[in-house]
């Protein structure tokens, strides 16, 4: 078979093309990982930092156990696009810094842990909302 210098050159093209496809997505992978790499999982952030937070000041009123006013804050976890859980604990968080929650003759977190809880519940809030506005 006779190959013409047109088809070798689109032949030549497609290759090309296709090699510089492959590159940008294997670019592309080596970005996310390494993004991964630094950022905490928003589930091994809530497992490590917040969760024992609630264990310690919230829990044995709120847990498993007990359930006061029908309150129940273990299973809440970290997805926030969970319409129900996000307005849990945008509610827990009212009262957590208006110091009703724990009650004041129970232990009090201190300012960092309530700094840090505050934070990590108005941080994942915005993002549900942004998250959803952009969807
Ligand atoms: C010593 C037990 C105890 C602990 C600890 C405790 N609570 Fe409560 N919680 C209660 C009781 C009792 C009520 C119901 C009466 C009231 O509102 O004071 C309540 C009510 C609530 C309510 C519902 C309020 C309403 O208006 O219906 C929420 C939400 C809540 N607690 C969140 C929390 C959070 C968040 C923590 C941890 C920071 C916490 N609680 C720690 C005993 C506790």
């Amino acid at each position: 078979m006779k190959t013409n210098i047109k088809s070798l050159f689109s032949l030549s093209l497609i290759v090309m093309l296709s090699f510089s496809a492959f590159a940008e997505g294997q670019g592309k992978d080596k970005k996310s990982k390494k993004k991964k790499k630094g950022e905490e999982s928003p589930e091994a952030f809530y497992n490590e930092k917040i969760k024992p937070l609630m264990d310690t000041y919230c829990y044995y009123c709120h847990g498993e156990e007990k359930q006061k006013a029908g309150v129940r804050l273990d299973t809440l976890g970290y997805d926030f696009s969970n319409k129900d859980h996000a307005f849990e604990w945008k509610y827990a968080s009212k009262l957590i810094n208006s110091n009703e929650m724990p009650p004041s003759s129970k232990p009090q977190f201190t300012a960092e842990e309530k700094e840090l809880l505050m934070n990590w519940i108005t941080k994942s809030l915005e993002e549900a909302k942004a998250k959803e506005a952009g969807e």
